[in-house]
């Protein structure tokens, strides 16, 4: 099963050093606001993508005072091979090695074994744009569907030059010669996002009704111009809107989710909690189809699951972890209460303060003096 083993962490925002041994199941870590919880979801998820959930920007991840930050992980993925993963970064410079190999693409680490965030910016997938609800899609596609990438890789390419041509007042002619290649890969990028969703369906339901969600809740694709057209005729037909904008107006550029509670967009009905629950459901269905689809275990970081929901509905969704996602799971909270209480076997629980963080308690709450 994949899970990350161990990991060391050097000077990343408040956390000066630590070396850390993980569960293979529940890590359940508490600590007060600021101690450093989600400095260490960031670390374990740095380490899966080579860059953190929190903006781009290095220098603030770097401790104060320090010039870099090096992280040194061991992994073990779902063929139980072992990796070794270290990702050391200035500001200048993003050095990151695979069992001792330099890597020169960050992204050689994306695929290397899937992390499901759930935290904070999570409710962006309903009260954002379409952007994120695009990106959690295209996150679904690139796991599970390995040709999506290439048409999704040419769509954009193909968008890029007409955008470009289109944008200099370029002749027709020009502005349309990629109009063939747009339309294929338009219809290959379309149509599996529409099947993903499709999948996606039967869990996303199945959890609501686990938690006895209070709302039916409808998942709707919209792909990105009038349904009654097909693209190539789309594309005829706005071609003067689109010369006078200097872009291409529709296409799979535009595609989104609608979710809807009694044909109203869910964000505008969701109370707080409510909402919080649907985003981690959607999260972790994806979790599950990605499992369902691959046999490939996510990792899932559950950066302060329990603010915002009362007693009932955070022991619902502990006991939902528990049923359905059998993976290494991280879990953090300001306090120990609001955590799973239940420890189940090799879970393990972790204290974190002022960047300081302590094994407490493997199994059986057998306290460890660390
Ligand atoms: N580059 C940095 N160098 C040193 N400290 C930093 C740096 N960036 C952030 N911090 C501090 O690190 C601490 C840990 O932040 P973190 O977000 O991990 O806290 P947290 O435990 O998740 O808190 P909360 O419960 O409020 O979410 C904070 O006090 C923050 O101000
Ligand atoms: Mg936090």
């Amino acid at each position: 099963m994949t899970r990350i083993c161990q990991l060391q962490i050097d000077r990343l925002r408040n956390i000066k050093h630590s070396k850390l041994e993980f569960s293979s199941t529940y890590n359940l870590i508490y600590g007060q606001n600021g101690s450093g919880k989600t400095a260490l979801l960031e670390a374990l998820y740095i380490l899966g993508h080579g860059k953190s959930f929190r903006g781009d920007r290095v220098q603030s991840l770097i401790q104060h005072g320090q010039v870099d930050f090096v992280l040194y992980g061991e992994a073990q993925l779902d063929d139980e091979a072992t990796y070794n993963i270290g990702v050391e970064k200035t500001p200048y410079r993003t050095k990151i090695k695979i069992n001792g190999q330099r890597q020169h693409n960050a992204s050689e680490l994306a695929s290397f074994f899937p992390i499901i965030l759930v935290n904070p910016d999570s409710y962006d997938l309903l009260e954002e744009g379409p952007s994120i609800r695009r990106q959690f899609l295209d996150w679904g596609l690139f796991h599970v569907e390995h040709s999506f990438h290439k048409h999704w890789h040419t769509f954009n390419r193909c968008l890029k030059q007409r955008n470009a041509a289109l944008k200099s007042g370029d002749p027709e002619t020009i502005c349309r010669s990629w109009d063939t290649l747009l339309i294929e890969s338009s219809a290959q990028v379309t149509e599996s996002r529409q099947h993903y969703l499709q999948e996606l369906t039967p869990w996303f339901e199945k959890l609501l009704n686990f938690l006895e969600y209070p709302y039916q809740v409808q998942l709707k694709f919209v792909q990105g111009w009038s349904g009654d057209l097909d693209y190539g005729a789309a594309l005829n037909q706005s071609f003067q809107r689109d010369c006078m904008l200097g872009h291409t107006s529709i296409g799979p550029q535009r595609a989104d989710i609608l979710l809807e509670v009694y044909s109203k967009e869910a964000a505008e009905i969701l109370s707080r909690g409510q909402e919080k629950l649907l985003v981690t459901i959607l999260r972790l269905a994806q979790g599950l189809l990605l499992k369902e689809k691959t046999g490939k275990h996510s990792i899932y970081l559950l950066d302060d699951l329990a603010s915002e929901l009362d007693h009932q509905r955070r022991e619902q969704l502990y006991s939902l972890l528990d049923t359905f996602i059998q993976a290494q799971i991280f879990i953090t909270a300001t306090e120990q209460e609001f955590l799973p209480n239940k420890m189940t076997s090799e879970s393990k629980l972790f204290h974190v303060e002022q960047g300081e963080i302590t094994t407490l308690a493997d199994n059986n709450n057998r306290f460890l003096d660390n």
